[in-house]
């Protein structure tokens, strides 16, 4: 056992119980969990010493929402877009035939490095979705690609019906074979609930075999226009409803009196020009809110939570805390993670050591210095993540 003592932090935010940040603080790690913090001065012995180098400390990122089993790029589709076209849930399918083409080697190779340019940018804990095979061989192998890289996984062969296949037939093979083939390698049942991909009926008789096996629930909801999706979400108790951009005070008072977090993906909401999800809203009524990526080829091509928290901050309303809570806490429960032994997206005492260190003196800076790339190094469960070549992790370079 080697406990190491992590000094120099300027200011150590813990978003545990409190979102109290610690100034001259120190942190020890011990077995890939937090064994002490506290003010520097009262740090115990340890086996090593790190000084960071007076900058600050906070949990590593939770991105709940990802889509990294792919292969091809979308980005003429993006510069149209760009130039004026609308974004539809139709561009899918171009994604789905490239992806039905590619080799296991090249998915593999294509999601891990996506998943190692999240962890350089300080997220610890990644779930990703399947959804660009949506044939039973394609989709079990997208989960089981996917299983071997993130930290949960979602099924989610209810993105849209694909070509060359009756409607009905679909939902069959979804709820059935495709459901069975993929479920050793998921956690989570997901469902594209808009119009142009799934009804409400259809949504529900999904989510319910999915639920019927074990997986938990969660709904890409009210993305492309009003709709069903949330009020659905609430009423099975899914744990996310994704994406949130189109909702009634309706919507906004059952995520409120309900437990679905309503995930939110400003990334995405930019890069498809929707309207900006109503982060302020949904807080001032009480509902818990997660942020995430969102990472996809064809309508949020990012890795980076620290975009979307700034993005939050300066375009949807929210204090820093409020947002970086959202994408590490608020994200945890929309995983079921905020509490018990793998809780993640908090620093405390016997959790897990999934930490960021910023070349900052204050996660302030995540929006005061918004697009700087501020995360220098990364540890998950006390391991430090590959940095990318050449910045300094341990003190200044
Ligand atoms: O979450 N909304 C559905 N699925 C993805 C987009 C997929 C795509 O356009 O390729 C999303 O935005």
């Amino acid at each position: 056992m080697t406990a190491t003592v992590y000094t120099g932090i300027a200011e150590l935010s813990t978003l545990d119980d409190e979102l109290g940040r610690l100034h001259d603080a120190a942190l020890v790690v011990e077995d890939g969990r937090v064994a002490w913090l506290g003010a520097r001065g009262s740090a115990p012995d340890a086996d090593a010493r790190v000084d960071l180098g007076d900058r600050a400390v906070l949990p590593g990122w939770v991105d709940t929402h990802s889509h990294l089993v792919f292969a091809g790029d979308r980005a003429a589709e993006f510069e149209a877009r760009m130039a004026g076209r609308a974004y539809e849930a139709g561009g899918i399918g171009v994604t789905v035939a490239a992806t039905r083409a590619a080799s296991e080697l090249e998915l593999e190779r294509g999601a891990a490095r996506l998943r190692a340019e999240a962890a350089r940018q300080g997220t610890t804990f990644l779930e990703t979705k399947t959804g660009y095979g949506l044939d039973l061989a394609t989709e079990e192998r997208s989960a089981r690609i996917a299983a071997g890289i993130a930290d949960t996984v979602t099924f989610l062969g209810a993105h849209v019906v694909p070509a060359g296949i009756d409607r009905r037939d679909y939902l069959d093979l979804v709820t059935g074979p495709m459901l069975a083939a993929v479920r050793p390698h998921v956690q989570w049942i997901d469902v594209f609930c808009e119009r142009g991909a799934f009804d409400v009926e259809e949504s529900r008789e999904v989510l319910l075999a999915g639920r019927a096996a074990g997986l938990g629930l969660r709904v890409h909801a009210a993305q492309l226009g009003p709709g069903g999706g949330v009020a659905l979400a609430v009423e099975l108790g899914a744990a996310s409803a994704d994406h949130c951009n189109f909702l009634s005070d309706t919507d906004i008072d059952a995520l409120a009196g309900g437990s679905t977090v309503a995930t939110l993906l400003p990334a995405c909401d930019l890069s498809t020009r929707m309207p900006l999800a109503p982060a302020r809203a949904l807080l001032d009524a009480g509902a818990t809110i997660a942020l995430a990526t969102n990472c996809n080829p064809g309508s949020s091509y990012t890795t980076s939570m620290a975009f979307c928290v700034a993005t939050a901050v300066l375009q949807q309303g929210l204090s820093v805390d409020e947002a970086v809570l959202a994408a590490t806490r608020g994200a945890a429960r929309a995983v079921g993670r905020e509490t018990g032994p793998d809780a993640v997206g908090s620093i405390r005492v016997g959790g897990r050591a999934d930490f960021q260190l910023l070349d900052a003196p204050s996660l302030v800076h995540l929006a005061y210095r918004p697009g700087v790339p501020l995360t220098v190094a990364t540890w998950r469960a006390g391991a430090r993540e590959p940095g990318a070549p050449g910045v300094a992790a341990e003190g200044r370079a």
